[in-house]
């Protein structure tokens, strides 16, 4: 079942005080690891351990929606030790993770081309996903060989296949097939570690989404920074376009 949300660019949506969806980018592990002179796979490990932190903030402050960025399609470009080491730490998340995620009533996604992945992971991904499908606290969303790109194309294709003698694709039609169609846009967009931009994350969703960037490295990001966070998207003026003074006139 799709759900029909807002679309920022065809209508105004009304911008909840808390955000409904957080998007991050988890960016600094590897930076953590080299200042502790430690090898930079640690530095992942640590950063897993940050996720369970989060996902517990996220559901006590009522944000519906948390979409992680763990893998993007163009990280496969690292040294194979090392992605081999961040399947190796998806797969054992995955097996500590998902019973106690359905305990806590949050509904697992995985997004991103999954054809890559061994058998085993694909299995245990859809294994979470049916086992948290009715859970409502707080929709998790892990992003994992995702890319936007990726994601635009083949939402195209998607539409394509099951419209076969239309000619022309329409926003609405082509945001149905996105791998996030059971989502609304996302309200904040963080991501750690400095860098200052979107390394091909969520490309169509972010259209008017309020980007908050940190220098806090992931490992060492906490349920304070989240708030930090929060407190800088409570103070932007969403405007979609519109003047600061028809703003204070609606
Ligand atoms: C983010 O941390 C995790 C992944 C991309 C999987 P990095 O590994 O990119 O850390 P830095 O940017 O090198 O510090
Ligand atoms: C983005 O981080 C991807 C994830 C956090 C999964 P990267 O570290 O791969 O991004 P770039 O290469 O610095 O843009
Ligand atoms: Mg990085």
């Amino acid at each position: 079942m799709i759900r029909r949300f807002f679309s920022s660019t065809t209508e105004i949506p009304e911008p909840p005080p808390v955000p409904r969806h957080v998007a991050i980018i988890m960016d600094g592990n590897g930076r953590w690891a080299k200042k502790r002179l430690m090898p930079r796979v640690a530095g992942h490990a640590q950063g897993v351990e940050r996720v369970r932190d989060v996902i517990k903030a996220c559901v006590e402050r009522g944000v519906e929606y948390l979409t992680l960025f763990a893998f993007s399609s163009e990280n496969w470009r690292r040294p194979p030790d090392e992605v081999n080491r961040l399947m190796e730490l998806f797969v054992m998340a995955l097996e500590r993770e998902v019973k106690k995620l359905h305990k806590n009533g949050v509904r697992l996604k995985i997004i991103g081309d999954l054809s890559r992945f061994d058998d085993h992971l694909r299995n245990l991904i859809a294994k979470g996903e049916e086992l948290t499908a009715d859970n409502t606290k707080l929709t998790l969303t892990v992003a994992a060989n995702y890319g936007g790109r990726w994601d635009i194309m083949q939402a195209v294709n998607a539409w394509r296949t099951a419209h076969p003698r239309s000619h022309e694709i329409t926003e609405a039609a082509l945001a149905e097939h996105l791998a996030m169609a059971y989502a609304p846009e996302p309200d904040l967009f963080i991501r750690t570690g400095g860098e200052k931009r979107i390394s091909n994350f969520l490309l169509w969703q972010l259209a008017y989404t309020e980007l908050f960037f940190t220098d806090t490295l992931w490992p060492d990001f906490d349920a304070a920074a989240l708030d930090a966070a929060i407190e800088s998207y409570q103070h932007r003026e969403r405007r979609f376009g519109r003047t600061s003074e028809q703003l204070v006139q609606s």
